[in-house]
């Protein structure tokens, strides 16, 4: 049984494939640029080369794979039902998609379009419905904290059910040790307590021993600021529209999935910060 772990240069691929590792399951990394990825990662992996805007490259990196863990990258022109189709063509027997919490209300995202075309094609599937990552602090959102020493995100006073993106790792690895206990299943994976912004500033400012502030700008002072840093425009949108569902308070929601799958408690904001201090200081 070996799993293609798609993403793996990214936060949840890259922890999946940690995870699979700590439980002995084969996997292949899926990687766009194989040469590259030798060169970050060394040789401890075994890369297959997979870009989803290239068809070519569907056949090849789904040969001799039985389960995948199935990301949705970022970014246009993905040729994602036709990745499907091949898997179901070379019989792959259960991949395990990484979706987003409350996926059931947002019919024009692309993950609820995704889920539906996995279950059409009937490939057995589980579905990991994932919280707000605890890891987008030390990814788009650091550069903020750690030059301006604040989180610059357009999320009001919201809370968010935050998730280390090391415990939904778990769960997917999980789900490949015994695909038949967790086949057709949907689990919205998520940490013990949702946070505004403000507490995980204090938090920081407590664990970093520095002021971390959460300024709290409105969407468009957001975009303002963030297109005269030179971001991508359709970058920009993404976030605040990421976070508009928080400043509604509609993103608060957390769920004991992870505690019934793993039997463990979710990582705490306050762990997540203490070991990835690095990325801040
Ligand atoms: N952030 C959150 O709070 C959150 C919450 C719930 C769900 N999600 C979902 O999680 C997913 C993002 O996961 P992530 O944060 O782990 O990703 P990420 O860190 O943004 O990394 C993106 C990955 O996708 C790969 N990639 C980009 N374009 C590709 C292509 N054309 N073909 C194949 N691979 C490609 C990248 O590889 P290269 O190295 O080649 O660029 C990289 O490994 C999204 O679907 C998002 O909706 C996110």
């Amino acid at each position: 049984m070996t799993v293609l772990v798609t993403g793996f240069t990214g936060n949840a691929g890259y922890e999946v494939a940690q995870s699979l590792t700590s439980k002995n399951i084969p996997f292949k990394c899926a990687v766009r640029n194989v040469e590259k990825a030798v060169m970050r990662y060394g040789d401890k992996y075994e890369f297959v080369p997979l870009d989803f805007t290239d068809e070519a490259t569907f056949a090849p990196a789904l040969k001799d794979i039985n389960q995948i863990f199935l990301m949705y990258p970022p970014g246009g022109e993905l040729q994602f039902a036709a990745f499907l189709e091949q898997a179901k063509k070379m019989g792959v027997q259960h991949i395990t998609y990484l979706s987003v919490k409350d996926v059931q209300f947002l019919p024009f995202i692309h993950h609820y379009k995704n889920e539906k075309l996995i279950k059409k094609l009937g490939i057995p599937y589980t579905f990991i419905r994932a919280g707000y990552f605890m890891q987008n602090l030390n990814d788009f959102l650091c550069e903020e904290i750690k030059e301006r020493q604040r989180i610059y995100v357009p999320a009001g006073n919201g809370k968010t059910s935050f998730v280390d993106v090391r415990d939904l790792a778990e769960v997917v690895s999980l789900s490949f040790r015994n695909p038949q206990l967790h086949e057709n299943k949907a689990y919205t994976v998520t940490g013990a307590e949702a946070l505004d912004f403000s507490q995980v500033a204090e938090k920081m400012t407590g664990i970093l021993g520095s002021p971390i502030s959460y300024t709290n700008p409105s969407a468009k002072d957001f975009k303002q600021y963030m297109l005269s840093r030179g971001k991508d425009k359709g970058f920009i949108n993404v976030v605040i529209g990421i976070h508009f569902p928080t400043k509604l308070g509609l993103a608060k929601g957390v769920t004991s999935d992870y505690q019934k799958v793993t039997g463990k408690q979710p990582h705490k904001i306050e762990t997540y910060i203490h070991d990835y201090r690095s990325f801040w200081e």
